[in-house]
């Protein structure tokens, strides 16, 4: 990450502040609103109780992850799957480095214990990537998963139904052991990227950062489990997923915006932890676009390359405002064409897709002002709106407020489709207004 950090920083994007901030709540609410405004990364070099910088808002934007796979902002379905399946990897993914001498051991409390939003139930860890290893195959996995600071020896963590890792979790009760694993705060940008996306059970997501970054990740050995950790690895925090036990864990802001209630989720007992020298200490707000942005991304790319095996004329996908709504761009090849783009992205995105609005290639799919002018102006309510009553689309979802969807067909009607040919005044993008009011 680190090495990132210093091209955002010579670029002359990065924030810096050496000022003293508080880990309970000032560091989130500076985050916070440097996002609503310039949305730039911010380093923090003074943040009470730690030694450690903290580098917030890093992977906020499309431009900057777009910049990291080295493709356009509009190019992630179309390139995503391609870099992750292959990249431009020749050899093996992994490459074994021994022990560093620049870590030091460290206790969790020495790391920033940062409070986010208001009612949350203690600090937390909100970056850190778990990296465990499937216990029959031996497979590795990365995935996110928020952490309740308790103690220097327990973390508790939201492990959530249908993940990988809960899977892994579950498994290893099931073989009567608990699940060792690795907590990494601060990877390299493609190892960050590659937890994010939704990959197949069996998937070495390891072998997908290695894609993404076209070059073997460079592996070390942890101290006190027997797995191996991408090198780089600004923090890592050894434990082991206790079996059969769960604490009490919340209440916490999530990523929908609310709080979720105290439940009871699993413990993970630290064994140790170790830091490299200089290290940067990597913060999400949660629900920001730095955590949600990373979602999106890959469940577009998802819906698009499964929708695009079924279906023509399919150009862009987009989830926005919010993951739970799936925007589609085609052209138009068929009467009908839009409501089955409907159906599919339904079938295909079973767990997000609670939304979906298809336009045509001339709205910009990013610009929600345009895809509400599609609505307006080429939806009848009355006939263009599928709803299909009575199913699930989040799972965690005990109260039903997210069963039932709603397709919009927001594209011109086929037959008349000339009718709605966009009106265009001549030269308006060329038009150089210093040259008429001076600057
Ligand atoms: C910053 C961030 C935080 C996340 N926090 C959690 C979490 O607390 N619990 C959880 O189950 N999933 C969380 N997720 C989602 C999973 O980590 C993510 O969907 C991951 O791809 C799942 O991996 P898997 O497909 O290997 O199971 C988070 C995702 C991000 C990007």
């Amino acid at each position: 990450m680190r090495h990132y950090l210093e091209r955002l920083r010579q670029r002359g994007e990065l924030l810096v502040t050496h000022r003293p901030v508080a880990a309970r709540h000032e560091l989130a609410a500076v985050t916070e609103k440097v996002q609503r405004t310039s949305n730039r990364p911010i380093l923090f070099t003074n943040v009470e109780g730690t030694e450690l910088p903290v580098l917030t808002n890093t992977y906020g934007s499309r431009e900057r992850l777009a910049d990291i796979l080295g493709i356009g902002p509009r190019d992630f379905c179309r390139k995503w799957n391609e870099l992750a399946n292959l990249g431009g990897l020749e050899g093996p993914a992994k490459r074994s480095v021994p022990m560093p001498n620049d870590l030091r051991d460290a206790k969790v409390s020495d790391l920033p214990l940062l409070t986010y939003s208001e009612r949350d139930g203690g600090p937390y860890f909100t970056s850190a990537l778990f990296l465990a290893e499937e216990p029959e195959t031996g497979v590795p996995n990365l995935s996110f998963h928020r952490s309740m600071f308790v103690s220097d020896e327990e973390l508790r963590c939201r492990l959530a139904p249908t993940h990988h890792l809960t899977m892994y979790h579950e498994k290893a009760e099931r073989m009567g052991r608990p699940l060792e694993a690795a907590m990494l705060i601060g990877p390299q940008p493609e190892v960050f990227l590659a937890a994010a996306a939704p990959v197949p059970y069996e998937t070495d997501e390891l072998e997908v950062a290695a894609n993404l970054a076209g070059a073997p990740v460079e592996m070390r050995p942890c101290k006190h489990i027997d797995l191996m950790v991408p090198a780089s690895t600004e923090v890592v925090i050894e434990g082991r997923f206790l079996a059969n036990e769960r604490r009490p864990e919340g209440p916490f802001g999530e990523f929908m915006g609310y709080y979720v209630p105290v439940g009871d989720n699993a413990v993970f007992e630290v064994l140790g932890v170790s830091v490299r020298e200089d290290a940067v200490f990597h913060s999400i707000n949660c629900g920001s676009a730095e955590e949600v942005l990373t979602l999106e991304l890959s469940i577009a790319a998802t819906t698009y390359s499964r929708i695009s095996a079924v279906l023509p004329g399919i150009l862009d996908v987009a989830c926005l405002p919010f993951v739970l709504q799936t925007v589609v761009q085609i052209r138009q090849e068929f009467e009908g064409h839009a409501r089955q783009v409907i159906l599919s992205v339904f079938g295909n995105s079973p767990v997000w897709a609670k939304y979906c609005i298809v336009v045509d290639e001339d709205v910009d799919l990013y610009d929600l002002h345009e895809v509400s002018w599609a609505v307006m102006t080429r939806a009848r309510p009355d006939r263009d709106v599928i709803i299909v009553p009575e199913t699930p689309s989040f799972y965690r979802d005990a109260h039903h407020d997210h069963w039932g969807r709603m397709g919009i067909d927001a594209t011109a009607p086929f037959p008349r489709r000339e009718q709605f040919l966009r009106k265009v005044v001549p030269g308006v993008d060329e038009v150089d207004l210093d040259a008429y009011f001076g600057s």
